[in-house]
């Protein structure tokens, strides 16, 4: 057992501040990694909020994690100390369910364990995130790192990259179909970079005027504003599919609009009930509404290759772990280019 450095929040109202918390120590399938960097998603904020009445405190959030190998177990196989390594959102599952055997982690039927606040038998019964200086995993769920993708950027594609990534390639988004990616932040401008390195022709849709030119640096063809309702009419049934990153309950009838008969919304960023869906929408033109969950270890490694491959990094804005709680207040005003990542050196 080590005890170790950390930031956590001991209430729905509470600023995230310095805690020291245990790990356990590493078991025979074990990796340990010092932390480097680790992002900061919008999920982080519900859970100091406990938005979705499932937070169990004192929560330590961050699941974009990347870092050094420091120790491996007797019986891990493919990592050393000194390699790099990451984690992103699941640090176990049950691994015999059907979807578990189809690597598909993210929806095990027994339950996952998330990076953090999933009760665990480690020590203080909660998994414990990446706001931390070191992190104790399994072997199977601890990540590689292609050897071109360096620095702060690759931290947020283990979770805004791989939340995005993962429906693009699930909906079989190819060249010639027009895409909308719904909310330029984190998982936004991921969405964009990976719709437009996969061929489609990508449109940004923004709530924010400002963001347009940004949008377009990031790979964007077309900026669409939402607040706009002569904007959004004029593209009424276009689009083969919407990624829609809202972090929030919204009305859904603008965007299903705008999509083609068969064409799909896949909601991946307002995790709660949504007030407003007319089924009327779906029922003419058989659209389809859907969500997805991060996605699976198999494929969370098939991103990071695909972005090895590609020169794909997030761009991000670092900051010290004290800055934790002011960027939290800048991300609840959309003000972020275009994820924040810690750097943990500033915590040891
Ligand atoms: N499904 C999953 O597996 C999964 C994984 C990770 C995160 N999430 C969820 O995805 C959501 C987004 O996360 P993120 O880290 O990308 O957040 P973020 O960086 O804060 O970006 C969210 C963006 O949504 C837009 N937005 C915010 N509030 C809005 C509102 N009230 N109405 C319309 N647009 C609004 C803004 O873009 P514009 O300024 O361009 O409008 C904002 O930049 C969060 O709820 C998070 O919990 C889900
Ligand atoms: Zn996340
Ligand atoms: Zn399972």
């Amino acid at each position: 057992m080590s005890v170790i450095k950390s930031y956590s929040a001991s209430g729905p109202k509470a600023r995230v501040i310095p805690t020291n918390i245990e790990r356990r120590p590493v078991g025979p399938n074990d990796v340990q990694i010092a932390i480097e960097h680790c992002g900061v998603c919008h999920t982080d904020i519900h859970f100091v909020n406990n938005d979705w009445g499932m937070t169990n405190y004192p929560v330590v959030p961050g699941h974009e994690i990347v870092g050094r190998v420091t120790e491996v177990g007797s019986s891990v196989k493919n990592f050393k100390a000194g390699d790099r390594a990451a984690i992103g959102c699941l640090v176990d599952s049950c691994g015999v369910c059907v979807n578990c055997e189809k690597g598909l982690e993210q929806y095990c039927l027994n339950g996952f364990t998330a990076t953090y606040n999933s009760e665990t038998t480690d020590p203080g019964g909660f998994t414990y995130g990446g706001y931390s200086t070191s992190v104790v995993a399994k072997e199977s769920f601890i990540l590689s790192i292609p050897d071109n993708l360096k620095g702060p950027g690759v931290a947020p594609l283990l979770c805004a990259g791989i939340t995005t990534y993962s429906p693009l390639r699930n909906w079989n988004i190819s060249p010639g179909q027009k895409v909308g990616v719904i909310g330029l932040g984190g998982l936004g401008h991921m969405g964009v970079k990976f719709g437009r390195a996969l061929g489609a022709q990508v449109t940004m849709i923004t709530s924010s005027e400002q963001k347009g030119e940004d949008a377009r640096m990031l790979g964007a063809h077309e900026v669409l504003l939402s607040t706009s309702a002569n904007a959004l009419a004029k593209e009424a049934g276009s689009f083969d599919f919407l990624l829609n990153t809202i972090p929030v309950d919204h009305d859904l009838t603008p965007f299903l609009e705008l999509l083609k008969t068969d064409g799909a919304m896949c909601v991946v960023g307002a995790v709660e009930p949504l007030s407003k869906v007319n089924a009327a929408q779906l029922i003419f033109g058989r659209r389809s509404l859907t969500g997805s969950l991060i996605g699976g270890i198999a494929e969370t490694q098939e991103m990071l290759n695909f972005c090895g491959g590609n020169d794909i990094l997030s761009e991000v804005e670092v900051i010290r772990m004290d800055g934790i709680n002011e960027a939290f207040e800048r991300m609840r005003k959309s003000d972020v280019k275009y994820r924040f990542v810690i750097d943990l050196a500033t915590l040891s």
